[in-house]
């Protein structure tokens, strides 16, 4: 896998896992990617709970409204907020929506550095709050943001539709879409772009294949004329 938007693209929400472990060296790849997103005044307010012991993944999955497929998972990290510290440098907004916005940023480079080592994930944020910082020893003032399982996936999911980029694009104001989305979007111009390279290659295979073949003939008939 190279391209990283290859990478974004194809990730996906894991739903089954396999009873495979992940390795540790991994699991702390995955943990560097979080450490190196952004985050408002670079503040890191976050904590992560890395949790292997099958007990406390399966309570865990109880506490998720009984995801138990998580539980089958590697690991399980729970991505803990420092919402106080978010207030201490920006007030409410630090507190209620940087915050929040930091922990997604440093969830999202996980998934994608655990795709990228062919590694599943699950963003889990259904879950019993108070249940699960019980469970993790999680003081009053930190916020648990979500659960990732990371896991080897039994199967591929197939890809759920995602809006086109014209959709949920405006130009310069609010609705304001673009005429002629084609001649913008690079989402649809690389998707036929790809086709059309896809096609000339199995056309040019083809075209190889039937040259091949007629040289051959007309080698063997060369051969067999008297
Ligand atoms: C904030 C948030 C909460 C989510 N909570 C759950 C969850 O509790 N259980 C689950 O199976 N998936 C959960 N997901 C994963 C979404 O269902 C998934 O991202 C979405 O269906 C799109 O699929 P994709 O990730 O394969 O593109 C969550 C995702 C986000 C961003």
């Amino acid at each position: 896998m190279g391209d990283i938007l290859d990478i974004i693209k194809s990730r996906r929400t894991i739903k089954h896992y396999l009873p495979k472990f992940v390795s540790w060296e991994n699991v702390s790849r995955i943990l560097d990617a979080a450490r190196h997103a952004p985050s408002s005044g670079n503040i890191q307010n976050w904590k992560f709970i890395v949790i292997f012991e099958p007990e406390q993944k399966q309570a865990l999955a109880k506490a998720a409204y009984e995801q138990y497929d998580i539980a089958m998972a590697s690991v399980l990290i729970v991505v803990c907020a420092e919402p106080e510290k978010g207030e201490r440098y920006y007030g409410m907004r630090g507190e209620r929506l940087y915050t929040v916005q930091n922990c997604a940023a440093a969830i999202q480079n996980m998934l994608l550095e655990a795709h990228s080592l062919g590694i599943g994930t699950t963003w889990v944020g259904a879950f019993d709050e108070e249940e699960v910082k019980a469970l993790c020893k999680i003081p009053e003032d930190i916020r648990p943001q979500a659960l990732i399982a990371v896991g080897y996936s039994k199967e591929v999911p197939p890809k759920p539709p995602k809006y086109p980029l014209e959709t949920v694009v405006y130009f310069h104001k609010w609705r304001n879409k673009a005429r002629d989305p084609a001649k913008y979007m690079i989402d649809i111009s690389t998707i036929l772009a790809r086709k059309a390279g896809n096609i000339t290659q199995s056309l040019h295979g083809a075209a190889q294949s039937v040259v091949g073949k007629v040289k051959e003939k007309i080698v063997t008939t060369k051969e067999d004329s008297p």
